[in-house]
């Protein structure tokens, strides 16, 4: 690696693809003050069908992207990377590393609301296979909320169909229901749906449509955001070194064209990302 920057940076998001562009968003209206700077792994996305290792390679990889870019603080804004690679690098790979910089995940923050939500105790998570196999929610949820259900429903076709901007077609009617069917079979009481993918968002249309009325479906961005905005009030020592200038950059593995036009729909302004090469 390069020799590290410590002065005030962005703050680093990574994604697989374009599901932590769902997070950036809700991240910059919460805290829009700072500087922010996003990398897609497009070229290697999706990252739910793959083994333990080559997640934790290709997120680290992009993790110390971010690094070498002077990011002290990055988000790990994808479950996956989150249930597969985070401890791993938080504890393995950041004190040699650099153990002043921080990754966070998208994880524990949803889980510490869901507590606030549900009132049946049965909670119904979708997530990539990755996710999902890990039963990281599972364990996370049992140690805040030891008698609370989780049921885990994989859906490998769900970010297929949004990095191939099939959101609003067909096939992600016949997907959704089918995959919403499935969940609820596992248990009738489910009131709480976790989408456990940052892609799933994208999804929200036909979500909506297919599940049951009086089942309430969390999404993560606002979940992630205030609790970012409150990390950084309880670590002045790290507030500091995110970097204030209202801008943000985005940064794709795959050539930036491809990733412009989707992308900007994700955030909802015009993108123009740089390709970089890992
Ligand atoms: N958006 C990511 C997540 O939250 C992963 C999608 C993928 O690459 O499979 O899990």
């Amino acid at each position: 690696m390069k020799q590290l920057s410590h002065n005030p940076a962005p703050i680093g998001v990574f994604d697989s693809g374009f599901g932590g562009l769902s997070i950036l968003r809700e991240i910059r209206k919460v805290l829009p003050q700072y500087d922010y700077l996003f990398i897609g792994d497009n070229a290697r996305a999706p990252y739910g069908v793959r083994s333990f290792q080559l997640v934790y390679d290709f997120t680290k990889q992009c993790v110390e992207y971010l690094f070498e870019q002077g990011c002290n603080l990055v988000i790990l804004g994808c479950n996956t990377a989150s249930a597969k690679a985070l401890r791993t690098i938080q504890q393995h790979d950041l004190p040699v590393i650099d153990p002043t910089r921080r990754v966070l995940g998208v994880i524990r923050p949803t889980v510490e609301k869901i507590g606030q939500i549900t009132k049946t105790g049965n909670i119904g998570i979708f997530g990539t296979p990755g996710t999902i196999q890990s039963k990281s929610y599972d364990i996370e949820i049992a140690k805040m909320y030891p008698h609370y259900h989780v049921y885990g429903h994989a859906c490998p076709m769900w970010v297929p169909l949004v990095e191939n901007r099939e959101s609003d077609g067909p096939g992600a009617d016949y997907f959704v229901k089918k995959d919403i069917d499935a969940l609820l079979s596992q248990c009738p009481t489910i009131d709480t749906v976790i989408l456990g993918c940052t892609h799933y968002p994208l999804l929200i249309n036909k979500i909506k449509q297919y599940m049951p009325q009086g089942i309430k479906v969390i999404a993560q961005g606002e979940i992630v955001a205030e609790s970012l905005k409150d990390y950084l009030r309880r670590h002045p020592e790290m507030e500091v070194k995110c970097s204030q200038g209202g801008t943000c950059t985005y940064c794709t593995t795959e050539e930036a064209e491809k990733f412009n036009g989707l992308a900007s729909i994700f955030v909802n302004e015009p993108v123009q990302a740089r390709h970089v090469n890992l």
